[in-house]
């Protein structure tokens, strides 16, 4: 079975094609390396001992599309490819609505045309907004998501969704992710943020590198129980063989279906800061500042329908998740680059 990874160099796609490649599948990568590294691909291949077909284009472009899935005979496609950054897509609406929107129609379409109808879509807790109740189930309402990027993921759901009340051929798994941090075991590949890190993971771990002088705490005075904010945070290998149990779940022809990953486990920002602090075998500096705005207090998963129905459940725990993030920036003190 021949599976379409777009975004496949970067940080959640490329340990989803290892995970793919140990598991017996054929892997095709589309990625423009707008936001990753051909390396990144060159280590999937080291990692697994197999190789991948990649193809460095872009999404938008819709004569590559047609022209790939005319070479390739593409059975599902598991799309990762859009921009990520939330406070970019306050600034750059159109951007992101034109590249993960735009983009994500001219695969559709291209797949279509060739009657591969499988799809894999990546979405975000994010679709829950300042969530109705924790932990959240897929019951869930969705909210109002409170930035461009969040929208994409929202209204990306909704189209594809849309595709399969027109047309019940096509299979269409959405799946939701909490917040994945850490690498793969062999500390070859792992997330290579442009510029200073949005995300706390990454910048803790160039706090402990040195490359960054102190982790700022974005308000301790939430509802939670030491008044930082609480994040389901979930290892990328988890949740890139919670892709392979989707393929599976994909072969049954299921129509639209919606799954969390996540741990079902709820850390706040000092509980991950004293574990990295564990992890890199000295104290991460840190610094208490003012809330960040668009945050919420306390977002985590109940996972237990992709375990009953995807048979997946995430097996690691908060210190191998940093553990392994640290091993990687030490491997790799400037990500991908020389
Ligand atoms: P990433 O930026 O590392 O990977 C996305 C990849 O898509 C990059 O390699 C980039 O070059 C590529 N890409 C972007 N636009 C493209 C285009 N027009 N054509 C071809 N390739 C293009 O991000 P990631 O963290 O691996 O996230 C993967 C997916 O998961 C994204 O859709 C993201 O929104 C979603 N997601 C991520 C998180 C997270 O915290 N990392 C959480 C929830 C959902
Ligand atoms: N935080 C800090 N300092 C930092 C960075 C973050 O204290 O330098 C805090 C935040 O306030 C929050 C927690 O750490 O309480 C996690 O923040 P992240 O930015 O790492 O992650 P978010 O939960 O805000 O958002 C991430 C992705 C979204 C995605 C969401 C759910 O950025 O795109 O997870 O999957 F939608």
């Amino acid at each position: 079975m021949k599976i379409l990874v777009t975004g496949g160099a970067g940080y959640i796609g490329s340990h989803t094609c290892v995970e793919l490649l140990n598991a017996g599948y054929e892997v095709v990568i589309l990625d423009n390396l707008y936001n990753s590294s051909k390396k990144a691909v060159d280590r999937i291949e080291e990692i697994t001992g197999k190789k991948v077909t990649f193809y460095e284009n872009d999404m938008l472009d819709a004569d590559a599309m047609e022209s790939l899935f005319s070479k390739e005979k593409i059975d599902c496609v598991i799309h990762f490819a859009g921009l990520k950054a939330v406070g970019e897509s306050v600034a750059k609406p159109l951007e992101y609505y034109k590249n993960n929107i735009q983009g994500t129609l001219c695969i559709v379409e291209a797949m279509r045309n060739h009657g591969c109808k499988n799809i894999i879509f990546s979405s975000s807790a994010t679709v829950y907004g300042d969530p109705a109740f924790v932990p959240i189930t897929e019951e869930c309402p969705k909210g109002t998501p409170t930035n461009p990027y969040g929208w994409t993921k929202s209204m990306l759901e909704q189209i594809l969704t849309d595709l399969h009340t027109a047309d019940e051929e096509w299979n269409i798994i959405l799946l939701r992710y909490f917040n994945p941090i850490g690498a793969h075991k062999s500390g070859l590949i792992g997330e290579d943020p442009k510029g200073i890190p949005n995300n706390l993971l990454p910048y803790v771990a160039q706090v402990a590198i040195g490359k960054l002088e102190c982790v700022g705490v974005f308000g301790d005075d939430y509802d939670t129980p030491d008044g930082t904010g609480v994040r389901d945070y979930i290892h990328v290998v988890d949740l890139a063989l919670g892709h392979v149990k989707a393929i599976d779940k994909i072969k049954e022809k299921p129509g639209v279906k919606i799954y969390n990953l996540g741990t079902g486990n709820g850390y706040s920002v000092l509980d991950v800061i004293k574990a990295f602090s564990k992890a890199c075998g000295h104290e991460v500096p840190y610094q208490i500042k003012p809330r960040r705005a668009g945050d919420i207090a306390t977002c985590y998963s109940d996972a237990s329908l992709a375990k009953k129905e995807l048979g997946w459940e995430a097996q690691y725990g908060i210190e191998e998740m940093c553990a392994d993030s640290w091993k990687w920036q030490s491997m790799n003190p400037d990500g991908y680059k020389d």
